[in-house]
């Protein structure tokens, strides 16, 4: 048996439909027929040249039925819908008819989001734990005890790119675990929105004099999140800002020049080397995919933390759009087009199997 999947073949070469082998899934894995899935920053460094052994079949979220299961899964059956965020192998991606992965990478979708919100969710909610946690050394255990307080219950989190999918995912994290002094760094029409998502103060990036606004208003800020990774326009204000024992998390790839409809993208790694850091700057790439290094946020994170936060409601999905198109390469190739042209506050979701 094959199956359709959209591979990048090349920096910026038109995506390409191909048909790959449909593996049985064995023991605990899984095997989804993919229906919705998004397009993410991550597809579109690939796309455009960076992270990517070309030929690549793209997407690492998916949002599906499962189909068929391995003798050892336990939790899931055939019928069940389910999402989550995948990224071992090419058959676990989601950008093509089917993904076959382990049962612990996978949710039930609660009753109380759709299949496109679904879609939105996973890899950025994966990331802010995986940031959070190891990069800035802020507790959020699970199960949250009954009155919790963290320790650093009011000291400043910067949160620059409040309004990102990571961000948003970030800002109600942290509010649900009692994280009250939440700065979120956005464009202005966003604001109110982000306010709503537990931030505090609200700032504008495009505003020339951020970094003395925030030292008057805030003054010592601790805990940095960078959700955007823009040399230019959130690491080096950050740097401006971050003092000794201050936190610093920045999402890789640091992104010296972004990629344009007619420009390739220049990307680095090095976080320490990017920017002047004051002595004593604890600063940290992060790369999410290292969250299983964690014990229990392998076993938890997707299978039980992130379904049980989204139907409680305390996480609410990112909001979207539709991209349409005439079959799954068009869709998937006018997502990553969109992307390269920039969006705001919105996450691009597209339909893979025409079910
Ligand atoms: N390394 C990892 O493991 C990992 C994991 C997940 C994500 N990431 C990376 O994290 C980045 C964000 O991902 P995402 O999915 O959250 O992106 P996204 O939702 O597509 O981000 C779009 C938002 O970025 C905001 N933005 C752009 N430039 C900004 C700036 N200079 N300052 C503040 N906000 C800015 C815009 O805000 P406004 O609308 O307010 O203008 C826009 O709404 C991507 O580069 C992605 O690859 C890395």
């Amino acid at each position: 048996m094959h199956h359709a999947a959209v591979f990048s073949v090349g920096p910026r070469a038109p995506l390409e439909l191909r048909q790959v082998p449909t593996p049985t899934p064995v023991g605990d894995q899984v095997r989804v027929l993919n229906e919705w899935t998004s397009t993410q920053p991550f597809d579109l460094h690939k796309a455009d040249g960076a992270l990517a052994q070309y030929p690549d079949i793209m997407g690492d979220g998916s949002v599906g039925i499962v189909v068929e299961v391995g003798d050892q899964v336990k939790r899931l059956q055939v019928g069940d819908k389910v999402f989550g965020y995948m990224w071992k192998t090419s058959q676990e991606r989601g950008h093509q008819t089917y993904a076959i992965t382990q049962e612990r990478f996978l949710a039930k979708i609660p009753s109380n989001i759709s299949m496109p919100e679904a879609a939105t969710v996973p890899t950025n909610f994966v990331t802010v734990f995986h940031t959070v946690i190891p990069a800035l050394g802020l507790p959020l255990p699970w199960p949250k005890p009954d009155s919790y307080i963290p320790t650093s219950t009011d000291d400043a989190i910067l949160i620059w790119g409040g309004s990102s999918s990571v961000g948003q995912y970030a800002l109600q994290i942290l509010s649900y675990y009692g994280y009250n002094n939440l700065i979120a760094v956005g464009s202005a029409r966003h604001h109110a929105h982000l306010k709503t998502l537990g931030a505090s103060k609200t700032y504008d990036y495009s505003d020339s004099n951020i970094v003395s606004q925030l030292q008057r208003d805030i003054g010592n800020i601790p805990y940095f999140f960078d959700c955007i990774g823009s040399v230019s326009s959130s690491i080096l204000p950050i740097a401006q800002l971050a003092n000794n024992g201050n936190h610093v998390a920045i999402l890789l790839p640091l992104i010296f020049s972004p990629p344009t409809p007619t420009a390739a993208p220049k990307y680095g790694y090095d976080v320490t080397a990017v920017a002047d850091w004051a002595s004593g700057v604890r600063v940290t790439g992060v790369r999410t995919h290292a969250y299983e290094d964690n014990e229990q946020l392998a076993r938890l994170l997707q299978p039980e933390i992130m379904p049980a936060l989204l139907q409680a409601g305390v996480v609410r999905p990112n909001r979207y759009r539709v991209i349409e198109g005439k079959d799954v390469l068009e869709r998937a190739q006018n997502a990553l087009t969109a992307l390269r042209e920039g969006v705001s506050g919105e996450k691009l979701v597209w339909k893979v199997a025409d079910v």
